[in-house]
């Protein structure tokens, strides 16, 4: 069937970030732009750049372009690790009511350590111990003489963030989810979200198969037979901690992408952070924030360009061997992203099925949509 031609762009906002922020997003605009993606963008900053700028990490403008598209790309974000700044990542999920966080882990490049995994993790994305009742009590002369932490996971939170994760399981053809908690010890905080994620389990159980896990018998499961799980769904910390492990089972960072979803915007960005480390030398991998912006795509109803986007990436690590130094390889950041646009400008060579069925990213009905109206896309075969 011929594809209609579709000539509304989508307004997003774009967040180049922190540290090898701007270097992944100058990348991943290029090789976006010889896709002919449809977005629009908004260039708007956050994190210590807008600190700089600005002087407030997360500016006014920018809240205001997110909550007008409804959309956006966003580099990673530094955050001091102790006193001052509460996450303006927290916050942006927070701001937006971003609730669900959907974390595909997919094998790409044959012959690490394991082949063929493909498992998404969901993390429920607000609540948990990240609602930020966390102090110090000072005892005698220590300022920081105990520290307390309160988690918070509410039913409508847990309702809210598994009834995403089951559809999204139905919706992209998965068979199983599996729930994962801590229920043994910390009885309420997860126990609440363990007992409403069965509950609504029960309306799926036609569809899938519904399981339950406890969190360190899950982290050790993942290392030693990967291939059993299928969709993971959580709590926040566990989210964050297992979504790492995950990465680590594909490749590394380098390969992760994540989207922040919920009901009146979506923010795409890759898992890791702004790897303060490498910054400005040019040898960031990109393939992360890449792979969310296919994300980004599906989520658009532009599954076309989102599968020529991770053939291109899958034919260039895969059958070019060309690959940044956290895949073993030589190519900075530049080569990459040349040989990525040039595998995109030739066309033809779709990835091997397995490798280029991706971890669909349907999201489920309730996610947001981009409020531009954009033609609907058609698969054309
Ligand atoms: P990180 O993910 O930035 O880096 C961990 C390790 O992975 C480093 O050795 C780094 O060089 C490497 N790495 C990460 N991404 C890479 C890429 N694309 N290519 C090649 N190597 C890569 O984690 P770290 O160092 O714990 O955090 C640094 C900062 O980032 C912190 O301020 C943290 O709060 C922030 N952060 C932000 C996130 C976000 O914006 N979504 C997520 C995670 C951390
Ligand atoms: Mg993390």
């Amino acid at each position: 069937m011929a594809k209609t031609t579709r000539k509304a762009l989508i307004p997003a906002t774009l967040i180049p970030g922190d540290g090898i922020g701007p270097e992944i997003v100058k990348a991943t605009l290029a090789i976006l732009d010889a896709l002919g993606a449809p977005f629009a963008w908004d260039v708007q900053s956050a994190g210590m750049a807008a600190l700089k700028d600005h002087l407030d990490p997360l500016p006014e403008a920018t809240l205001t372009s997110i909550r007008r598209n409804g959309l956006a790309l966003k580099g990673p974000l530094t955050t001091p690790v102790g006193g001052g700044f509460r996450s303006i990542n927290v916050r942006l999920r927070e701001e937006f009511k971003l609730f669900g966080n959907v974390r595909p882990g997919k094998t790409v490049i044959p012959g690490g350590r394991y082949e063929d995994i493909d498992l998404v993790l969901i993390r429920e994305n607000l609540e948990g111990l990240y609602v930020g009742f966390d102090h110090y009590i000072p005892i005698d002369n220590d300022p920081h003489g105990a520290a307390i932490s309160s988690g918070v996971n509410t039913r409508a939170g847990s309702r809210r963030i598994s009834r995403f994760a089951f559809e999204y399981a139905v919706r992209n053809g998965r068979k199983k989810v599996t729930i994962v908690h801590k229920a043994n010890i910390l009885k309420a905080l997860t126990g609440i979200f363990l007992e409403t994620a069965l509950e609504i389990g029960k309306e799926y159980q036609d569809r899938l198969q519904i399981e339950e896990r406890i969190v360190d018998a899950c982290a050790m499961q993942l290392v030693m037979n990967p291939w059993q799980f299928d969709v993971i769904l959580t709590t926040n910390l566990f989210g964050d901690i297992l979504s790492d492990e995950i990465a680590g089972l594909v490749g590394g960072l380098g390969m992760a992408p994540g989207a922040n979803i919920g009901e009146h915007a979506a923010i795409f960005e890759a898992v890791h952070g702004s790897a303060p480390d490498i910054a400005g030398r040019g040898i960031a991998n990109p393939i992360a924030l890449l792979y969310a912006a296919a994300m980004m795509l599906d989520h658009v109803d532009r599954q076309d360009l989102a599968t020529r986007l991770r053939d291109a990436i899958h034919n260039t690590t895969v059958i070019d061997n060309v690959r940044t130094g956290d895949l073993g390889g030589k190519a900075t950041t530049v080569e990459i992203t040349e040989a990525i646009i040039r595998r995109i400008k030739q066309g033809g060579d779709p990835a091997p099925a397995k490798a280029a069925k991706p971890a669909a990213e349907a999201a489920p009905a309730a996610a947001a949509k981009p409020k531009a109206a954009s033609p609907r896309s058609r698969k054309s075969s």
